[in-house]
């Protein structure tokens, strides 16, 4: 790969035109669910999970043709986890990608059903998408499924809640994140790995550390900007966290402290992608950009 910024901003012009085509077949109904659903998924997201999607089947060398309902897929949960969590019995925030939260611009009522319309969405179309087998389309769709309920980002919420102004342990706080964020993450390569089924299982415990640091990471980055960056660089309000207290790594261990676990993260991160025995060039760039980013 010649140029990392490049191939991202093509899979998020790629991601925008997916996403676009899998609405385009839904009727219009009295009401104003289409367009709220429109806005919550077509927003401005940095489309990180495609992305990794992207890089690890181009590492593993799978067809463009199959990931796309993969990239699909996982960017409707996470716009469906975003809407959510924005909700005012969630976080309470106005601002997403630089513009009204959905609540906002909608209605709670209509956020709460852009968020279960969309996470449907996300197995209607991994279910019907002609370039998957049958057996591919189980097994995706178990994946995603466990990511994105109890066992993953909705009992990180539900931890996320119940410890807000709570105090928190440092392996429940890490619990917290793996689950609430690194499990979609995780998800991504998984997925991917699962349209491999020859793949040795040396290659999938090392693609699984590097997912599940990265996974971690993502989050403990997320708590960091929370304090380090502004409202307008982030596109949703900075200080939130604080504002609510809730638990986050910078709360926890202090600012510097989780900028050194965020490198430790990001370590282990390259440690199993370098004993891969791949170009995984790729991915390490994608490692760099996720705990380098500013927003
Ligand atoms: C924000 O995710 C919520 C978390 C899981 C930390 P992103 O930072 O990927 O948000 P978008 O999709 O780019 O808006
Ligand atoms: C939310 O974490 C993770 C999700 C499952 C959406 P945050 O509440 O920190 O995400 P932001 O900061 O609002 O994007
Ligand atoms: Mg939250
Ligand atoms: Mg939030
Ligand atoms: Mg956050």
């Amino acid at each position: 790969m010649t140029d990392f910024k490049q191939y991202h901003t093509q899979v998020v012009a790629d991601t925008q035109t997916l996403l676009t085509q899998s609405l385009k077949h839904y009727p219009d109904l009295p009401c104003d669910l289409l367009p709220a659903m429109e806005y919550a998924l077509l927003g401005q997201g940095k489309r990180m999970r495609p992305l990794l999607i992207c890089l690890v089947g181009q590492v593993l060398e799978i067809p463009k043709e199959k990931l796309t309902p993969l990239m699909v897929a996982i960017e409707c949960i996470h716009a469906y986890s975003l809407v959510h969590d924005d909700l005012p019995d969630m976080d309470n925030d106005d601002l997403r990608r630089g513009m009204p939260t959905c609540h906002i611009q909608y209605s709670p009522g209509t956020a709460i059903l852009v968020g279960d319309a969309l996470q449907s969405l996300a197995f209607e179309h991994l279910a019907q998408h002609p370039q998957l087998s049958a057996d591919e389309k189980v097994s995706l769709i178990h994946i995603l499924a466990k990511a994105a309920g109890y066992h993953g980002m909705c009992g990180g919420q539900a931890i996320d809640l119940h410890f807000t102004d709570q105090d928190i342990d440092l392996e429940t706080l890490t619990q917290l994140h793996r689950l609430k964020t690194g499990a979609l993450l995780v998800a991504c390569v998984d997925m991917v790995m699962a349209l491999v089924p020859t793949l040795p299982i040396e290659h999938r415990t090392l693609f699984k550390t590097f997912s599940r640091s990265l996974g971690l990471a993502f989050q403990v980055q997320d708590d960091i900007l929370d304090i380090t960056s502004d409202s307008d660089t982030l596109g949703k309000p900075s200080g939130s966290d604080q504002d609510l207290n809730k638990s986050t790594f910078p709360a926890l261990l202090g600012l510097q402290a989780s900028q050194e676990y965020l490198s430790t993260l990001y370590s282990q991160a390259l440690q199993s992608s370098d004993q891969l025995p791949y170009n995984t060039a790729p991915l390490n760039e994608f490692a760099a950009f996720l705990v380098k980013r500013n927003h």
